[in-house]
Parts: structure tokens; sequence; C-alpha cells
């Protein structure tokens, strides 16, 4: 989706701005642009493509400046082209906007501009806020009430960033409602403003994240954060801790290669200050949950989209299990709308690797409404959904940039395990020696994962043999049929494969007649509950001519007896074997798209943080 960065200070803006736009590239965008104060005029440079295209064209034709905004554009009302490409500029070319969100009255506010006189020049429906904005920069209080009161005019969810060569000592940022973030950083003479915090991490740590309904004027020198009704608010300062070198590649070839890697480091992270292995003991302060509190939960929704969602399934299994409360796992953008059965006894938990997908935050705002106490379960601090939330867990994996989720999958893994052992303590459900048990347990997860990864080689040999294939039916069951649809999901999305999951119980319901030898079968054959089950549908399998693929645990003959192809991994407490069952098929993804020479990272059509609707 689409990224913002302004800057204002002393240096020159234009490098700050591509710089801070390419390290926005993971979210997905088809345009990109810039405009910079230039001698007091507005100078716009922007072309569809990517930010090469951008930065040739600033090379071509150069512009400098100590204040200027930069957008790179997902395409929503208008092909990606040069006209519908962002910074939009007014008729008189004395402002300029970047917009992330969709304008939902934009059709009226077009007539409305047009019948005025007012001539549009794109297909946008970001363009009606700059017109409107420049109509009313004459009223008193110039820019900031023009802001205010054009933001007042729009229907729908915006972030905003808006300067005008009228009052150049300044930025105008605005957020409404969960079209993404809006963060300002802080510099000593210099601030920054960006839809998210990668994008200026390496000038500051020090940001300010706005609310919805809220705006902030930025100078040089200071910020100041009021409400849309111009109430002044108290400016909070975070300190973000992520480290900016852990957004680059490093030594390897794509993002998506080196966080599937990172699942070590992650997940060790993610035990860290919540487990006391000595005392079989979880603790998960920033949840706000006593033992009162989590007797009264009758009911848990667990609320999200794509592979959050799944992390979700497996996580309905361990509740359900371990901490004895009913889960019902429901796509947020389904949930949303069906007008669920949820009360001040329910809780809805939403899980988010960006914390700014809109469905999720629409389906947080529904569990309010109804009275339900929120949690989620969030990568990106300071998020949307992690402040929305009456407690949270925090996932620690630091930045995800690879459009294709893996770190910001396994670590909600842990995290639901952990959930699920910590409400089972406060509500008296498990004895102590149960409670041990299962904390030992998590004990051996990280070097679990670092001994699946080991076997990458052997991943990548079966990923050259099938890089061909066109189809594929991933299958599992129990705790590991979630992990079949992530399989499947990764597959698909990064290399274009068609690829479907199904609990394996359904296969004689219809979809046995796909299976030949050419609809390749990836069966998750784990040593867990299921495990006779699976091994009857990879026989089934194998009798009409499928060529099956098993993820199974080391050393165990019958799947190597039966499948054609065995990813191994090693022995897992059946409970956490997802964690390490995904593994595999993350790899398995990942070599086949990248054999194919594909856009691994930011794959056609798709874009890290989908803030619309
Ligand atoms: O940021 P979120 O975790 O809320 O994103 C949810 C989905 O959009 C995301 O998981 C998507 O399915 C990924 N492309 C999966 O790899």
């Amino acid at each position: 989706m689409c990224g913002i960065v302004g800057y204002i200070g002393e240096q020159n803006a234009t490098p700050i701005i591509l710089n801070g736009l390419k390290r926005l590239e993971y979210r997905g965008y088809d345009s990109a642009g810039l405009a910079v104060l230039e001698n007091g005029h507005i100078e716009v440079r922007r072309d569809a493509g990517k930010l090469e295209k951008l930065s040739a064209l600033v090379q071509a034709n150069p512009v400098s400046g100590k204040l200027g905004i930069g957008h790179t554009r997902w395409a929503t009302h208008g092909e990606p082209s040069a006209r519908n490409a962002h910074p939009h500029m007014g008729q008189t070319g004395e402002v300029v906007v970047v917009h992330n969100g969709i304008v939902e009255n934009y059709l009226e506010l077009r007539e409305e501009l047009t019948a005025e006189g007012v001539p549009f020049t794109s297909d946008t429906d970001t363009e009606c806020i700059v017109h409107l904005i420049e109509g009313f920069l004459s009223v008193e209080g110039g820019l900031v009430e023009a802001v205010r009161r054009s933001l007042q005019r729009l229907q729908g969810a915006h972030g905003v960033v808006v300067f005008s060569s009228r009052e150049p000592d300044k930025i105008v940022a605005a957020r409404i409602g969960n079209a993404g973030g809006v963060v300002v950083g802080l510099g000593q003479g210099e601030n920054y403003v960006a839809s998210d915090i990668p994008a200026i991490l390496e000038h500051t740590r020090q940001m300010v994240f706005l609310e919805s309904q809220q705006m902030a004027v930025v100078t040089r020198a200071d910020v100041q954060v009021m409400t849309l009704d111009g109430q002044p608010v108290e400016v909070k300062v975070n300190t973000i801790n992520w480290d900016p070198i852990s957004a680059e590649k490093g030594e390897y070839r794509h993002f998506m290669q080196k966080e599937i890697h990172e699942q070590v480091r992650s997940l060790t992270d993610t035990l860290a200050g919540r487990v006391d292995f000595d005392n079989g003991r979880i603790t998960l302060a920033q949840l706000n949950v006593d033992a009162e509190n989590a007797r009264r939960i009758k009911k848990i929704f667990i609320t999200a989209c794509g592979t959050a969602a799944y992390a979700g399934q497996v996580g309905k299994v361990l509740i359900e299990d371990i901490a004895r409360i009913p889960v019902e796992v429901d796509i947020a953008s389904e949930f949303r709308y069906r007008d669920p059965i949820v009360d001040e006894d329910t809780v809805v938990l939403a899980i988010s690797q960006s914390g700014e997908t809109a469905d999720t935050l629409a389906a947080m705002e529904e569990g309010r409404r109804k009275g339900a106490t929120l949690w989620s379960i969030v990568n990106a601090i300071g998020s949307q959904a992690m402040r929305l939330a009456d407690g949270y867990i925090s996932m620690q994996t630091g930045p995800e940039i690879g459009v294709a989720s893996t770190k910001a999958f396994t670590a909600p893994l842990v995290d639901l395990y952990m959930l699920a052992v910590y409400l089972a303590d406060l509500r008296g459900v498990i004895d102590e020696n149960r409670r041990y048990e299962l904390v030992q347990d998590l004990r051996l997860v990280p070097a679990l994962v670092g001994k699946a990864l080991e076997k990458e080689p052997e991943v990548l040999q079966v990923a050259r043999e099938m890089k061909y294939i066109r189809n594929a039916l991933y299958l599992g069951r129990g705790i590991n049929m979630p992990i079949a649809y992530e399989g499947a999901l990764k597959l698909k999305e990064i290399s274009y494969i068609h690829a479907e999951a199904y609990p394996a119980g359904e296969m004689k319901h219809g979809p046995i007649a796909l299976v030949d030898r050419d609809m390749p079968v990836i069966a998750l054959a784990l040593k867990d509950p299921w495990y006779e089950k699976m091994i009857s549908q990879i026989e089934q399998a194998k009798a009409r001519g499928g060529a099956v693929v098993a993820v199974a645990t080391e050393g165990d003959e019958r799947v190597a007896g039966l499948a054609d192809e065995v990813f191994w991994v090693p022995e897992t407490p059946w409970r956490l074997s997802p964690v390490v069952s995904v593994i595999p098929l993350q790899l398995f993804a990942y070599h086949i798209a990248s054999l194919k020479g594909l856009d691994v990272d930011q794959p056609r059509n798709l874009a890290k943080s989908v803030t619309v609707e």
C-alpha cells in the first residue's frame, strides 16, 4: 500500500525522501513521486513504475530544497501513471498533497468542485483534497485551518501530508481512521513525517504517533499535535529500538530468505522476558489481564487476515486444548460485517503483522462497539492494532520487509501457545505439573527451527525438480491443517502457482477427483495425534497416481516408504509442531519463486500493509 515520507530542516530533502521511500518499497506500489520547495515554489517529479524511474527523473531534472514530501502509490482510483501518481498539486501551484486511503465521497466532491470551475488533472480521489485545501487557504488560520476544514469534508479513512509555498515553514500531517499510520520523527533542528517507522529510522528513533482524528503541525524546530477540532494534544514521544541494519538484506538474496532464517532469533526473542523456565510460568504483562478477568471469558474470537488468520487457526486448537475456552476464528473482512454474537464476556483477539490492516482494525472496532475486551498480537510497534487494544502481545520479530509473511507467522504461533498456558494458569484449569511441562517444551523451539532450516539444501533440490508445476494440493489435519493453508498461500502469492489447501479428511468429499500425476500433493504427516489419518490420506493419493511430497518427522520409515519426496523436520512436541513444519514450506515456496526469477519480496498485485478494504 501507499507510503509517505516528508522532511523539513536544513538538509536537502530530495535524497532523504528518495531514501525513505526506498525503505517503504516492501509495502508494494506501482508509482512514485516527490514534491520539494525549491526557491519558494513547489517542484514535483513523479511517474508510474519503480523508484529507479523516479530517481532517474530527478537525476535528469534535479530538484533540491529544505522542505519536501514523497509518496509511493498503490493504485485504487485511476491506473498507475504519471498523472495519477502523488504528490498532487492544486491549480495555483501553491499547495501539494500526498495521501493514503480512499476518499469515499470523492465523486460527490469532484462534481461539486468541477461545478465551481476547478479543473481536474488526474483520475484520483486524492486530487479533491488538494483542491479543497486550496479553496480554504485564504481563511484565517491559513494552511492548518484549511487542512482541518478540508478533512472534515472527507468520508473514509486517511493519512494526509501537505505543504504550501505560502507557508514554507511547515508540513501539516493528519490521520483519520485506519488508512495506515502517520508518524512524526523528531530530529535536531529538523523533523520528519512518514507513514511507517522504517522510512525515517536511520535519522531518528524519537517518534510521535498520530491517533485517528489528529493533526500535527511540523516545523524545523517543533511539533504540535491537535485534534481535528483544534484541541491541543500532549505530544507523547516513543523511543523505537529497532535496528535499522536489520532492515537490510545482508548475505541473503531476498528479504524473504533472510526473514525465514531470522526465525531462530525472533523466536528466542519471543520467549525472552515472558517465560520463567525455573518456575514453569508465563507472564504476558502487556495483556493487562488478571485472574478475575480471565475467569470471566466465555469465548474468544480470533480475527485476522491471510497468514495471520492461519496463525489464529493454530491458536484455536491451542487455546481450546490448554485453556478450555471456546474459540472461533473469523476472517476479519467477514467478522466486521456479519453482526457476530459478542458481548462483554467475549474477547476479540486480532492478529496482525502490520497492525494497520483495514479489515482487522474494523473487526476490532466491531468488537469494541459490542463491548468485548480487545486484545491484539502485533508486530509493528505503535501501530493502530496495538493502540486500539486493551492489552497486547508484541511479536518481537523486528521489521518484516518481504510481502510474504514468514517470521511474523511463527512468532504469533508461539505467542498463542504462551497465551493458552497463561490463560489456563489464571483460570486454574491446569495443575502445576502440566503447566511446568508445557512451559519446558518452549525451550526447545528456537533450536528445532534451526534444525529444520539446516535442511534448506534438500528443499532447494525438490524445488528445482518441481519448479514447473502448475498446481499443488496441500493437505493437513488437526493442528497442522492451518499449515497446509499457509504453505499453499506462500506458494501462490510469490510463485503464482495455483495451490489449494484442504483439511485432509475432506479429500474424499470432492478434491480427490483432482489427484493425478500433474497435481502434486504436499502432505503434512508429522508424528502428531492425527498421524495415522494422514498416512491413510497419503496412501489414497498414491493409489490415484499422485506425486506426494510429505513433511514428516525425522526417522519416520513409513512416510519414507510412501512419499516421493520428504521434507524432514525434527521431532517436536505436537502442540508446537506447526512452528517447525511450516519452515520447509516457506523455503519451498521461496526457492521455487527465486528459481523462476520472480520478484520474491514484492510479488505482483500484493502489498505488505493492506490499509484499504
Ligand atoms: O499485516 P497483517 O498481518 O494484518 O496482514 C495480513 C495479511 O494481509 C497478510 O498475512 C498476507 O496474507 C501476506 N501476504 C501473507 O504472506
